[in-house]
């Protein structure tokens, strides 16, 4: 067949690699029959937004031709000859084909010239082929009439513009196909299709099993996807249900910027990314899966999944583990079953024993095998699956308008969860089932009135004694973080019933960042919920996102932990744990919280904080300057344990250069008193920056003062510190006399350096030191250690 090819191609052109190397296509964005692309050379698009040429992969042992963004040369949009990449860049040619094969690559390295890669025959003869600034490469023939284009073959990205999806008219299907590898464009594992099957929705399929789906249109989202409601002041997306037509998807950036893409990665992610310019890089705006709530049919059929949930599966209403034994043991593939069968006598409409459960905020199930009928109201729907004795479930198919259509499930309900936004499905259950719930939410109702009352009462009588014990508390176990993969979503109406709907009385603190809020989630956990300001919320969302996801990895015993996240919106909160004994400042700075802390306790709040700060900068998957550190930003959890917070004005640095004492130049924000003067007069921050603050810290919390604006607490510190030193040396002639004391604490003499201070540790009685029972004899030991230690000091 390439033979047949080669005597198509054009004739005028030599096709040997100098001779192509001759017919310079330099910066252009078209290739005609006259011309070649062939070793380095490429295709600009007009505005050079995207290239087209051949590009290594594979560390350089191999050769493809594709299509790739000029800011960001790793982000390939498209490749050609996936299956039969070139062994070098020198022998790939690039032409336009004349007759029938259209665009054509050819290997010309061997004596036999082949052809790797040709774009699909075609009824018209191909005249040129145009690189546009969209990222669509177009073939046309000589009256511009379209014959082959890029972007309706796509490979593993979306560009804006390019549609995913079928269409059931031609057979023609638009999907994209992961990489095998970071650096290898062979087809890998993973697929991302539309599925028309049922309601249509978007699927990721890895080797025959699928393991990701988006849930159904739903006419103005996917239903697992609630959070494109808050993408869209930046996205337009299109779905396009066309009845035994084009079935599509496609997003557009409402700006009209090529600068954003959808990537199927190598590990079958759905990334959505967008250019950020100031920092040259993709930022990742959002990716599905998000959680393991999204792996297709975590909680098996019947199950539905709840990443807030200790135990994340749980059964439908009216279902129980088909295994106890096995759901115990977190295996829950087997699903649930049905604990009462269903009334239905079978044809004729009977059914009358049956109802339907309303489950609210799910994705819905798996719609294949579903019967779908949009024209059909919620009434009708409901009528016609309770006529049928297969019919499990319905559910309206575009929430438009109050919800109309009506999508019917015949048999198991798979790869049901919950989302903050979802719908509502209405499951069929057995009257007596249906009876037992009514009369449970009864009971629940008389239950909560009765408990509230006792909690009431219970609580005051709590307040008082706690305000009599403070500090000896158990620690509340976070029960979540084992499980959950990413950051966690909390559902926004769990945070407001957490936190009595953002009472005043709940309120623990606030500043130009928001407010903050106490709270306690359903199963007892208590949680801190920061609501961010508006001022705040000019962060892009993306930004947050990210920023989000950052700090929800780092983990240390001495970082206070953010357990998850909501938007609701345009509100934005953070959840974090909540630390009972408040932030450091409240202690080290007044009478009475000095009082309850021991040199002991000091000791430890001083190396927790420094472990803090040691994971930040070094031990945690990014680097991190934290550049606020502060009394007020060190909170104290109900142990006492300290742990550092807030990391609203953090710099990240990504840890592959491993040059971690670089220093960059940045603009001045922290607090003052606590700023380095490199820092505060250069902008110049680096690690030690963190480090200043901390000596501060330290200072304010051995003396109990607080380091005002100017350095004058660490001089004051540094001199007595001396001056004690001075006066405790070992010999009494290096001692200093009162008068040189005096100048020095005034700062009118230098101070000397302080030599071989005395640290004595009194020692049991020897028997020969008995004799004076009044103690004047005492008996010490005495170390000449040539630096003094706290610790010595504190064990006397
Ligand atoms: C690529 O080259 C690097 C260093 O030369 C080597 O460590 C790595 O294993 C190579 N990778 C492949 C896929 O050959
Ligand atoms: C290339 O052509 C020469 C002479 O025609 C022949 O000897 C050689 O085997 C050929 N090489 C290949 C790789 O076909
Ligand atoms: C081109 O068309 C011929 C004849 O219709 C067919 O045999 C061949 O497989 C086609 N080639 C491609 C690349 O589609
Ligand atoms: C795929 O994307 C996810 C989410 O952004 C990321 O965690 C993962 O590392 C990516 N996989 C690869 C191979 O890049
Ligand atoms: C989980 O349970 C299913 C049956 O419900 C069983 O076939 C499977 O082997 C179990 N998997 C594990 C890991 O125990
Ligand atoms: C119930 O629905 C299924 C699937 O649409 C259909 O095959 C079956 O004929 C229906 N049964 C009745 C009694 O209408």
């Amino acid at each position: 067949m390439d033979q047949l090819f080669l005597t198509l191609l054009a004739t005028p052109i030599l096709l040997t690699a100098s001779a192509a190397a001759a017919a310079a296509a330099a910066a252009e964005s078209t290739l005609t029959q006259s011309s070649t692309l062939a070793g380095d050379q490429r295709l600009v698009s007009p505005g050079d937004i995207f290239r087209f040429g051949l590009f290594p992969a594979v560390n350089r042992s191999r050769w493809y031709l594709g299509i790739w963004f000029t800011v960001s040369p790793d982000a390939v949009v498209w490749v050609a000859n996936r299956d039969r990449p070139l062994s070098g860049q020198s022998s790939g040619v690039v032409a336009v084909s004349g007759a029938r094969g259209g665009l054509v690559l050819l290997d010309v390295a061997s004596n036999e010239t082949s052809i790797v890669w040709s774009s699909s025959n075609s009824s018209g003869t191909a005249a040129r082929a145009q690189l546009f600034d969209t990222g669509n490469l177009v073939l046309t023939d000589k009256d511009g009439n379209v014959l082959w284009q890029s972007f309706e073959h796509p490979t593993n990205t979306f560009l804006p513009g390019i549609r995913v999806g079928k269409d059931l008219r031609t057979g023609a299907e638009w999907s994209l196909s992961s990489w095998r590898g970071a650096d290898d464009p062979s087809p890998g594992d993973f697929r991302y299709v539309m599925d028309t099957s049922g309601s249509p929705e978007l699927h990721v399929w890895s080797r025959g099993r699928k393991t990701y789906r988006t849930g159904p249109w739903n006419g103005v989202r996917f239903s697992g996807i609630p959070e494109m409601t808050t993408f869209e002041d930046m996205f337009e997306f299109e779905f396009r249900v066309a009845t035994g037509g084009e079935v599509s998807y496609q997003f557009r950036n409402r700006d009209g910027s090529p600068m954003s893409r959808v990537l199927l990665n190598e590990s079958g992610v759905m990334q959505r990314m967008v250019w950020d310019r100031s920092a040259m890089s993709w930022s990742n705006f959002w990716s599905g899966p998000r959680d393991q709530c999204d792996n297709y049919g975590r909680c098996g059929a019947f199950g539905v999944c709840n990443v807030v949930d200790a135990t994340v599966c749980g059964c439908i209403r009216g279902f129980a583990p088909r295994s106890q034994a096995e759901w115990y043991m977190r295996n829950t593939s087997g699903g649930c079953g049905r604990r009462t069968p269903l009334q239905c006598t079978g044809s004729g409409g009977g059914g009358g024993e049956d109802g339907f459960y309303l489950l609210r905020g799910v994705k819905l199930p798996e719609t294949h095998g579903c019967a779908v009928d949009a024209a059909a109201t919620l009434e009708e729907c409901r009528r016609r699956c309770l006529s049928n004795c297969s019919c499990t479930a319905y559910a309206g198919a575009d929430i438009r308008g109050g919800g109309s259509g009506c999508i019917q499930w015949f048999g198991d309900l798979m790869d049901t969860r919950f989302v903050d936004g979802g719908q509502e499905l209405y499951v069929r259950l057995a009257k007596s089932e249906l009876d037992a719930i009514k009369n449970a939410n009864f009971a629940v109702v008389i239950a909560l009135v009765i408990t509230g009352f006792v909690l009431a009462i219970l609580s005051l009588g709590f307040l008082m004694w706690r305000k009599a014990r403070r500090g000896k508390k158990v620690r509340v176990l976070d029960e979540t973080g084992d499980f959950i993969t990413g950051c966690p979503t909390y559902p926004f109406e769990i945070i407001r019933a957490a936190t009595n709907g953002f009472s005043q009385e709940n309120e623990i603190g606030r500043g130009g960042f928001g407010i903050v809020y106490k709270g306690q989630l359903p199963n007892g956990q208590e949680i801190a919920v920061k609501k961010l300001s508006k001022e705040n919320t000019v962060q892009g969302l993306k930004e947050f996102m990210n920023e989000v996801d950052i700090i929800c990895k780092l983990q240390h015993r001495n970082l206070v932990r953010l357990l998850g996240y909501c938007i609701h919106c345009s509100e934005r909160l953070l959840v974090y744990e909540y630390m009972s004994n408040k932030s450091l400042d409240a202690f080290i700075f007044h009478e009475s919280g000095r009082a309850m802390l021991s040199w002991k306790m000091r000791m430890d709040i001083i190396l927790d904080i420094a472990s803090g700060l040691q994971y930040l900068h070094k031990d945690s998957r990014h680097t991190i300057i934290h550049r606020d550190l502060k009394a007020a930003n060190v909170l104290l959890d109900a142990d006492m344990v300290a742990k550092i917070s807030d990391f609203g004005i953090a710099r990240l640095f990504s840890h592959n250069g491993g040059n971690q004492d670089c220093t960059i130049t940045d603009r001045v924000v922290g607090t003052p008193g606590y700023m380095s003067p490199e820092y505060a007069m250069d902008g110049k921050l680096s690690f030690m920056q963190d480090v200043y603050s901390f000596g501060v810290l330290l200072l304010e919390i051995i003396s109990g003062k607080h380091n005002q604006g100017t350095s004058s607490l660490i001089a004051h510190a540094t001199t007595c510190i001396q001056v004690g030193l001075l006066c405790v040396q070992e010999s009494p002639d290096q001692r200093p006399p009162m008068a040189d004391v005096i100048h020095m604490l005034s700062r009118e003499k230098a101070l000397g350096q302080p030599r071989r201070p005395v640290v004595c540790t009194p020692m049991r009685r020897s028997p020969a030191a008995v004799v004076d029972d009044l103690g004047v004899q005492e008996t010490t030991t005495c170390g000449h250690s040539g630096r003094l230690t706290i610790t010595d000091l504190e064990a006397r």
